[in-house]
Order: structure tokens, then sequence, then C-alpha cells
């Protein structure tokens, strides 16, 4: 229940100023000056939320009063406010006869309509944990054997030569992600409303049940139920290339949409945004390692880890949790391929799992949830409310049955029979480190971030150019207790723009404009937002979500805790011009 902390409050409500009168500059500013003149800093304090100054002095900020007076305005309904958990519902399955063709868009293409409906069935049977005799070992890719490879070729050969209306047939599977991506179905109930599996709490079930059915499969395909999949291990440096089975060409498991120049072995960029960066392979290995550390250490709760609330009615992504949105979207920008028009495959939602190397990389994704929750830390752990627990979808298991799975069907792998191959994770030692002068990527990188242009302090901003923004903090000098109790963080709310862009903006803290940009192993690097295109629902609606980034470790490393506010800089990397964010603000979240 106290995931729904964080909400938006309408932009008409956000109005009052918390700042107060005697605006100080930080103790940040006095003791690091900015290379930039003053008036280049732009306040938000005229935007800035008004619950924040009515329960300022309240050490308890985030009670049940604050989420009743958040869905009464989300709502607009004021019998809300006695109850308002009365409509709360976890999202339901389906209804598979209502499901619509979807409609892929890009700017300079137009729009196509996509056929990815799957088979309709009589019968839906409820989902039943498999028996199973022994532990299922889901291996690194860059690790297995010949004979292990001679399966699953094998497996991924045979789902291909499922007849075509065949549910388990390797276009059917792939087409449960273009159903459920956008577009297809609209939530039970709520027509107006799509479903929506990406940017919300659902993220890490959905795509769990989905490659487990997957695997289950293929399994069930070559006879060994024992069967697991692959995962694209691109958390360490040995995994950062796509993985060499992927790359046969006469493997079924090759796919030639694919990015060229991203074969093996050339490495990831797990900080991908559309360009690729002249970066040495030790820089690279730093880059993508402290950013794993950034995605997992640093968040430390639910909603931060997992995504936002997400309940029947409510609008689609509300926010998405740090893996998916980094490196889950950069990774699968990587491997699209920019000559097709929609950067098929894996570049597009609605074909993404047309490509085989999809489900390692979802495998992997997959892999960062119990590794995340064995981590020190009392808030790392799943989210107890039945909203989330009981939202379900539908998938057809090996034996073509139509089956309703929960979220609580899959809160841990044991059940499922499977686990990971175990392998070092150098991450977790790989802290970002406050920003020293050094070399940097290259000349053209660097004057972009020193072209820091400011605007006036109106939101929305139109994310054109770097921007930077006097950010006030409600609290400062907390105590360890009451860090460990809520994390401070950084919400950018209203970011709005057209589901068919892609969209990557990074967002540093107290940043100095320095000879090189700013990169994920420095502490000032708080987080990116990343969008990757997809169906459009019906409906057309723009894109409406918030990103929330942890900024409790950062504040400390960066020696700012006791400052007043903090200078946020938004660099614009994709995208540009095509998204808005309608306010910024620091809460606490405790969930
Ligand atoms: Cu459903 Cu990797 O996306």
């Amino acid at each position: 229940m106290a995931s729904t902390v964080i909400f938006s409050l309408p932009n008409s409500a956000i109005q009052t100023s918390f700042l107060p009168g005697t605006h100080q500059l930080s103790r940040f500013n006095k003791k690091r000056p900015f290379n930039f003149v003053s008036d280049k800093v732009v306040s938000c304090r005229a935007s800035n939320g008004n619950e924040n100054n009515e329960h300022s002095s309240s050490p308890n900020r985030f009670d049940r009063r604050d989420v009743l007076v958040g869905l009464g305005s989300v709502y607009g309904a004021t019998n809300l406010v006695s109850d308002p958990f009365a409509l709360a519902a976890p999202i339901s399955a389906p209804d598979l006869d209502l499901c619509q063709k979807a409609t892929v868009t890009s700017k300079t293409a137009g729009t196509i309509k996509v056929a990815c409906c799957p088979p309709k069935s009589a019968k839906i049977i409820d989902f039943k944990p498999p028996k199973f005799s022994k532990m299922r070992y889901r291996p690194a890719a860059q690790l297995v054997g010949p004979e292990y490879l001679d399966k699953f070729t094998k497996a991924v050969e045979l789902m291909k030569a499922l007849p075509e209306d065949d549910p388990r047939s390797f276009m059917q599977q792939a087409d449960v992600h273009c159903a459920y991506c956008n577009g297809a179905y609209d939530q039970v109930g709520f027509p107006d409303l799509e479903l929506q599996v990406h940017f919300s709490w659902l993220f890490f079930p959905f795509h769990r049940l989905y490659i487990y059915f997957w695997e289950r499969i293929l399994g069930k395909l070559i006879d060994d139920p024992d069967f697991a999949i692959p995962y694209w291990n691109w958390d360490t440096p040995a995994g950062y290339a796509l993985p060499a089975i992927y790359n046969d060409p006469k493997s079924p498991l090759y796919d030639e949409k694919r990015n060229v120049n991203h074969l093996p072995p050339v490495l990831i960029d797990l900080d991908y945004a559309g360009v690729d960066e002249e970066i040495s392979k030790r820089d690279l290995i730093k880059s993508n390692l402290s950013l794993m550390y950034r995605q997992v250490v640093t968040y430390k709760t639910p909603s931060l880890f997992l995504g936002a609330a997400y309940r029947a009615g409510d609008p689609p992504a509300p926010g998405m949790g740090s893996i998916e949105n980094v490196p889950h979207t950069p990774v699968h920008r990587w491997v699209g391929d920019p000559r097709q028009t929609f950067n098929e495959d894996m570049g597009n939602f609605y074909s993404a799992a047309r490509d085989p190397v999809f489900f390692a990389h979802h495998a992997n994704v997959d892999r960062m949830w119990p590794i995340w929750k064995s981590l020190p830390g009392k808030k790392r752990r799943d989210f107890t409310t039945t909203d989330w627990l009981d939202a379900s979808f539908l998938f057809y298991d090996e034996n073509a049955n139509l089956v309703r799975a929960k979220v609580r069907d899959v809160l841990d792998t044991k059940p499922l029979g499977y686990e990971y191959q175990k392998v070092d994770l150098p991450w977790l030692n790989t802290k970002p480190a406050p920003r020293r002068p050094r070399q940097g990527k290259g000349q053209a990188k660097a004057a972009e971030t020193s072209k820091t242009t400011v605007i006036s302090n109106t939101f929305p901003i139109v994310l054109e150019k770097p921007v930077r923004i006097e950010v006030p903090r409600p609290k400062k000098s907390r105590t360890k207790l009451e860090k460990e109790d809520e994390e401070e963080v950084l919400v950018l709310q209203n970011i709005k723009l057209d589901r068919n862009v892609a969209v990557k903006f990074d967002v540093y803290i107290n940043e100095e404009d320095g000879e090189t940009p700013t990169e994920p192993a420095d502490s000032e690097f708080a987080g990116s937002f990343t969008n990757l295109p997809r169906t459009q629902h019906s409906g057309g609606k723009k894109l409406d979500t918030k990103l929330t980034l942890p900024i409790s470790d950062l504040l400390e490393d960066l020696d700012a805790e006791g400052d007043d506010s903090i200078v946020v800089t938004l660099v614009p990397k994709l995208g540009k011009g095509q998204v808005s964010i309608g306010n910024i603000k620091i809460e606490y979240v405790r969930d």
C-alpha cells in the first residue's frame, strides 16, 4: 500500500513555493562554483509541489493522508477521500476476444498495422508451479558448451517449424510481446485505458512469466523438461559482446535485423544513446560497471527497483523501475538495426521478441531481481500489496493451454524450478566516485555538454538543449536512521513524449561544467530516462510518465547533504526537443 507514496498532482495543483522567503545559495554553490553565472541557474521554486509545503514539518510525510489527497485529485472523485482504496484493484488479465491490431508509427515512415493477437481459447486454466526433480540452471550464454548449444538450437528450430497458428510457434510467441507491449489490449473494464506491461511494477513479473513459458515450450519440443535458456551476461565484461551463439548466420538463433556495427567482438555500451562513443576498452568497462552499481545497489525500495504502482483503472506508464529503464532499454536499442524502418527487431517493442537474443537479454534482466533482493538492506524486497500480487496475465503453456498466471506465482525462481548459473558480479565493487578533472571520451561530447543553456523557469521544459535547474531540498542533514527509513529521490514529473520516438536524456546533480563530460563512473551522474519506440494504442495519447532517481548515496558522496538545494542538469542525448518535463522536485520514499 505504501507504494503509492509517489504520485503526480495535476499541474494546476502545483503552485505554491515552499522555499523560505530568503533563498540561500546552497553550500555546494559556495564551495564549488560553477563556470556559469548565477542567472544561468534556473530556479523552479515557483512550481514546486505544495504538498511538501503542507507536510514539510511532519516527520511522517508520506502517511495515508498524503495518499488520500493524491488519489482524490487523480481520480477527481471526492468520495475517494474517505476510502481511496475502494477502487484499487489489481490489473487483470486481458480479454483475448477484444484484442485489436497494434499500430506501429514512425515520424518519417508513417503508420503500419500489425496483427499480433494470440489465438483464442475457450478454456483458461490457472497457473500451477511445475513439478520438477532437479533445479534447472540457466547458463551464461558466453559459457555454454557444444552439447548445450545443440539442444538449444534444435529446440528453437523446432519452435520455428511449428504451424503458424500454433500458439507455441516462434512468431506467435514473439507476438505475445507485441500484443502486451501496447496497442492490442485494453484494461478489462476500462476500454479507454491500455493494458501496458512496461513502465510500471508489472515489468519484472510479466517478463519472468513470458520467458518462463518460452523456456517450457522449448523443453517440451526437445523432450527435456529440465532445459533452461541461456542469459546474456551483459553486466560483466566477459559477457559484454552479443553472445557468439546468436551470431552464426546458419543458426536459428541468428537474426539479420541487428545493428551490424555491434556484432561480436564489439562490446556493449550500457549507456548507449544511439551514437557509438569513442572510448577505450578500459573506460567502457569502468562506465558499464559503475552504471550497474548505480542501477542495482543505490535503488533500495521496491518501487524504485521494480517500478511504480499500476492498478486497474490507472493510466498506463506510471514510471519505470531501475533496470527496466537502464540498462534494459539501451540494450534493446544497441541491438536493433538502424537500417530498418522501425529499428527492428530489438529496437522496437512490437518486433523485439522476433530476435532470439531477446530471451537471453530478458533472462539477464530477470536475474537482476533475485540478485537485488539478496543484497543487504531491509527494503530490498517485493511489494506486499495484493494490488500487485494479484495482477494477472495470460500465456499459452508448453501444452498449448491458455494459462492465467499471477504476479504472486512468480516472486521467486526456485518454485519455478530454475536458478541462474553463478558468475562474478564485479560491479558490486564499482561505486561511482565524485568527478575529478581527467581525460574525456571525445571533444564533440565535451563541447555539447558545455553549451549548457538555460530556459525560463516555467515548466514544462521542452528538452532541446542541456538545462540546469536549481531544486530545493525539503530536508537536509538527515540522520543515518532517517536515511534508512526514507530514500531521498529526485522526481521528474509529467515527462511527456510521443510513444514512437526514441528518447534518452541524462540527469546530473551538482555537476561541474568541466572539460570532460560527465559519465556513469561519476557520482554526479544520477541516472537517465530512456524510451524505446513502441506501438501506439488506438487512443494515440502521448506517454506521460515520471522518473524517480534515488539520490541519498549520491548526496553523501558529493558532500551535499547539508545543502538547501541541488542543481540538476538535464542533458538530452536522443530525441532532442521531443520530450517535455512538467516539474522537478525532491521527495522521500519509504515504501
Ligand atoms: Cu517487454 Cu525488453 O521489453
